[in-house]
């Protein structure tokens, strides 16, 4: 039954980050067909911004070091779904481009210690190595969206400051990125520190319309400040069918907020978004059947269960 509440948006657009997010973390590296099988199903299942892949050092990142053979398989989606993917500098973009993407991600830090960890750059080195990208892929008529990690706390670094962030979001919009990604890469992040950045950046002169969230679950807190987002004004989530997901590059980051816990509140409040829960639902029982453990979700447990 859904129940409305006051302050929240009638849509949400769902960006779901399994594919990627949650494929990069996992021990084993998935055949490249079964992650094509995956996307479709998530197509299938309603989403319509599914990030697809990285373009990053194969040696980094092993699990997605298909790239160029995924790609070429994600013809013939159902019409509107797009496939964003990373990319962290011009060889990155070379590669993407040459197959035809046209959502491309860059990947910043607010802190020092995960732009090392991540980008083996500094901060501003990470920003120089990003401005080509963007300009590039502006200039080929590419959506851009800037991430931005570490947002609310770091590993090593502990609490974040807001004005560190602030900093590197404006960095990011003033290169040209159309949206950017907020990410709370460890899942630290409380509901009002949520809204202080939130506010902190509307300040800066960065709306929230130009703003996603990306928020992991370590904590338990991914749904609370997802609330606190929406009652923000924003309308882009990032999310990881059935939970999955982590960073290879930050330790203590587990799982992304799951799609379904989120399409569950959300239908919950009214809001749209485009999902059959059910067949999101078999989709990522499927799997977590190909990875061979359960996935996290509550609301996949929850439903699966039911069957
Ligand atoms: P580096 O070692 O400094 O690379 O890594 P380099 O620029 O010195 O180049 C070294 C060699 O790598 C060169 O080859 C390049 O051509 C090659 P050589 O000339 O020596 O033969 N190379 C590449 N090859 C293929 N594709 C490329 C590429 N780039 C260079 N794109 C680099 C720098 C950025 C490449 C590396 O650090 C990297 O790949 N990092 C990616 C890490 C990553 O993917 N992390 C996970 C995604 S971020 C995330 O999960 C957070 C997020 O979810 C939000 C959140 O939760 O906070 C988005
Ligand atoms: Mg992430």
């Amino acid at each position: 039954m859904a129940v409305p509440a006051p302050n929240l948006p009638p849509r949400v657009r769902i960006h779901e980050v399994g594919a990627r997010d949650g494929l990069q973390n996992e021990k084993t590296v998935v055949p490249t067909e079964v992650k094509a099988e995956f996307i479709r199903r998530l197509a299938a299942a309603g989403l319509t911004t599914i990030e697809a892949t990285s373009f990053v050092h194969p040696k980094w990142v092993p699990q997605l070091a298909d790239a160029e053979a995924l790609y070429p398989l994600l013809g013939g989606l159902p019409e509107g779904v797009r496939l964003p993917v990373l990319v962290p500098n011009e060889r990155g973009l070379d590669r993407a481009l040459a197959l035809g993407a046209d959502r491309i991600a860059v990947f910043g830090s607010a802190t020092e210690s995960f732009a090392r960890a991540n980008l083996n750059r500094t901060v501003d080195e990470s920003l120089a190595m990003f401005a080509p990208v963007v300009a590039r892929a502006k200039a080929a008529d590419a959506h851009v969206r800037g991430y931005l990690s570490m947002c609310f706390g770091d590993p090593w670094e502990g609490p974040v400051p807001v004005a560190a962030v602030v900093r590197v979001c404006r960095a990011l919009l003033e290169m040209g990125c159309d949206e950017l990604s907020l990410g709370d890469t460890i899942g630290v992040a409380t509901p009002g520190h949520v809204q202080e950045l939130l506010s902190a950046l509307n300040e800066a002169g960065v709306p929230t319309n130009r703003v996603g969230v990306h928020f992991h679950d370590t904590y338990g807190q991914a749904l609370a400040n997802t609330l606190a987002a929406l009652q923000h004004g924003v309308t882009t989530v990032d999310a990881s069918a059935g939970g999955l997901g982590g960073c290879p590059y930050a330790k203590s980051a587990t799982g992304n907020l799951a799609t379904e816990d989120l399409v569950w509140m959300l239908h919950g409040l009214g809001i749209e978004t485009g999902v059959d829960l059910g067949l999101l639902t078999a989709t990522s029982v499927w799997m977590a059947e190909r990875l061979g453990r359960p996935s996290p979700s509550r609301t996949l447990r929850a439903l699966s269960h039911k069957e």
